[in-house]
């Protein structure tokens, strides 16, 4: 057995931490990762060096300013405690908030921050108080709520009042999501290695009436912080559901007064959020008016005959291309040409209302039917907001539209799709089919969840799938090929971007320097380790006993490493474990520039025309011999 060098015993030493720290994130009940990480992560994070920089200056400054915030569970109070309690060791630090003194009137950032928020009252005069009108009254499970004038008002006033609910209210719908890391199968023979909603990509269309008080259930089943959004609440949701550890499950009570056709998704704050949307998680929720609320049902005196819950979005294949919109896939309810494959069968008149959402998350949708004209379109979902006439609807990343229209007296194909046509042509196309002959059902509904599939179904996509795409991971899209390097370059740049290395992979030869800068922006302190990133060995070659592990790098920050041993070294980022890198170190096996061409040659072409050089010379000779006799 070798003996351990001084050098490998220290980088044993640096790295165990760390590891230490991911294997928390990755593998504990969820209260112990979120509290105890945070807590290392503010003090690697802050301290030291980088306290002395402009970077380590504004991250002290956020926690500054949030310090009495009410923002639990966005921001991590034991983390915002750790900070306040080192910055009163430091004595003088901690600044005097307005409402700490004791002339002025306490306000919200001066109330009782100790359990679930704030509880202290403005002044009464600040909002009027008006008895609710006929018609509207005051639910009685409002009673007692704080706050109360300003919900008294919020009835009374001609607009929806708030979501606003005492977490006790009597549910009238209890919905349950699951949030968890995962593969699908997107279609075209692509497997999707990603962040998933209960299995699938979009999740569960959620279908609620207006007023209805809604019970969220979120549960994590995963190995890492996840959490939700919900477009279709008026009010605080991240403090309830915004940050819920691996194994952890929590929810929100609220009341759904505006109708519309909304987004939910996964938002473990800061960083996070933008990378679990882009990842995968998000869903339909869909708060329906009272009945007889949209224009065509009145016209028509009817239901729609088809209600059809089309969510546009798309895929990635790398945490780059996430960040700068450049999609692999764009789909309809979660697969490529999904109702191309599956046409959509209604009969010559059917009334269809179509509740469409473009979830991005960052492409635009222009959505349009071949052949139809829209009778009434509603901003966003909402009765009030309507249209009349039109070809498209022009549809942001979370924007969405309820559409109405009737199938013409003609049989054929009807095309619908994005107008955005690279768009289209990446698989956010299908089919609505007019068939006089079909027998369809009355009032069908097709609702936006991603296909499911068994955990054999999705073995046997695996087995055969044409390509894996992963943001985040290794997978088999061209993206994850090595890039090669010869030895003419002595240092090679590996970005850390949108929660992934870019490249993926890289092959370089003994001696080279490898450099990771952290391009992630977004690196304030709040949900599953926000933008920042290492990169640390999880396998290397036997001879390398060291490895090599990066500190944990802030915006902008780069951190090198040297590789003098030949093999591979996978790496991931440590508060990340899902973030996935390898670096290949190669010998060449003909030392010219021009990497692989130059290997080539050395191996063939060179010994060749070498061969070729000494039987020409000799035919020649031999021939002047000849001639000369
Ligand atoms: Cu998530
Ligand atoms: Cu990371």
């Amino acid at each position: 057995m070798k003996m351990k060098t001084p050098a490998s015993i220290l980088n044993i030493l640096l790295r165990g931490p760390l590891l230490a720290a991911g294997a928390l994130i990755a593998f504990t009940p969820a209260a112990l990762a979120c509290d105890a990480c945070n807590l290392n992560f503010a003090d690697d994070v802050i301290s030291g060096q980088r306290a002395e920089t402009s970077t380590g200056r504004d991250l002290r400054r956020a926690m500054e300013n949030q310090r009495n915030l009410p923002i639990e569970g966005f921001s991590n109070r034991a983390l915002v405690d750790a900070q306040n309690a080192k910055l009163d060791e430091a004595g003088g630090a901690r600044p005097v908030l307005a409402s700490e003194s004791a002339e002025t009137p306490r306000g919200v950032a001066g109330g009782d921050t100790s359990d679930t928020g704030i509880k202290a009252v403005r002044p009464v005069s600040a909002a009027p108080r008006v008895r609710p009108p006929e018609g509207r009254p005051l639910p009685d499970f409002m009673e007692g709520a704080d706050f109360i004038e300003i919900l008294e008002r919020d009835y009374a006033l001609p607009t929806r009042p708030y979501s606003t609910v005492p977490q006790d209210a009597p549910v009238d719908h209890k919905v349950s999501i699951r949030l968890h890391e995962g593969k699908t199968y997107i279609g075209n023979g692509v497997v999707y290695d990603g962040f998933l909603v209960d299995g699938k990509i979009p999740g569960p269309t959620i279908i609620v009436d207006e007023g209805d008080v809604v019970e969220f259930e979120v549960v994590n089943s995963g190995n890492i912080p996840h959490g939700a959004s919900i477009h279709s609440a008026y009010t605080q949701t991240s403090k309830y559901v915004g940050s819920i550890g691996p194994r952890e499950t929590k929810s929100v009570v609220f009341r759904a007064m505006t109708p519309g056709v909304y987004m939910y998704h996964c938002a473990p704050g800061g960083h996070a959020i933008p990378m679990h949307v882009l990842g995968g998680q998000y869903g339909m929720m869909v708060v329906r008016p009272a009945p007889g609320s949209f224009q065509l049902e009145k016209e028509l005196g009817h239901e729609p005959d088809l209600e059809l819950f089309l969510l546009q979005h798309e895929l990635y294949a790398s945490g780059k291309q996430a960040i700068e919109g450049d999609a692999d896939y764009t789909m309809f309810n979660g697969r490529l040409f999904r109702y191309v494959e599956e046409p959509i069968v209604t009969r010559p008149g059917d009334y269809v209302r179509i509740n469409f959402l473009n979830v991005g998350p960052n492409l635009l949708s222009t959505f349009h039917i071949v052949g139809i004209i829209w009778d009434y379109i509603y901003w966003q979902g909402h009765p009030e907001g309507m249209l009349p006439g039109g070809q498209t609807v022009t549809a942001g990343p979370s924007d969405s539209f309820v559409i109405e229209f009737r199938m013409p007296p003609d049989e054929g194909a009807y095309t619908m799709l994005t107008h955005a046509v690279g768009s289209a042509s990446r698989g956010a196309i299908g089919l609505l089919v007019v068939d006089g002959s079909a027998e369809t059902e009355p009032h069908r509904k097709i609702l936006a969840d991603g296909p499911d599939f068994s955990e054999a179904e999705m073995r046997g996509y695996l087995f055969d799938a044409a390509r894996v795409i992963s943001p985040f991971g290794i997978g088999t899209h061209p993206v994850d090929r090595p890039v090669v390097f010869g030895p003419e370059s002595d240092e090679v740049h590996v970005s850390i971007i949108g929660n992934a290395f870019y490249p993926k992979v890289v092959q370089i030869a003994p001696g080279t320097k490898v450099t990771w800068t952290n391009e992630d922006a977004f690196t304030y302190l709040a949900g599953e380790y926000s933008g920042i990133h290492n990169a640390a060995a999880i396998s290397q070659p036997e001879e390398d006993e060291e490895g090599f592990a990066t500190p944990l790098l802030a915006h902008a920050e780069s951190y090198s490493h040297v590789f003098e041993f030949e093999g591979e070294y996978d790496y991931i980022c440590t508060p990340h474990p899902y973030m996935k890198g390898r670096i290949i170190v190669k010998e060449p096996d003909y030392t010219l520039s021009g990497g692989v061409a130059a290997t080539r040659l050395g191996g063939w072409v060179l010994p060749l025309l070498g061969l070729c050089l000494v039987l020409s010379t000799a035919a020649f000779a031999f021939r002047r011999t000849k001639g000369a006799e």
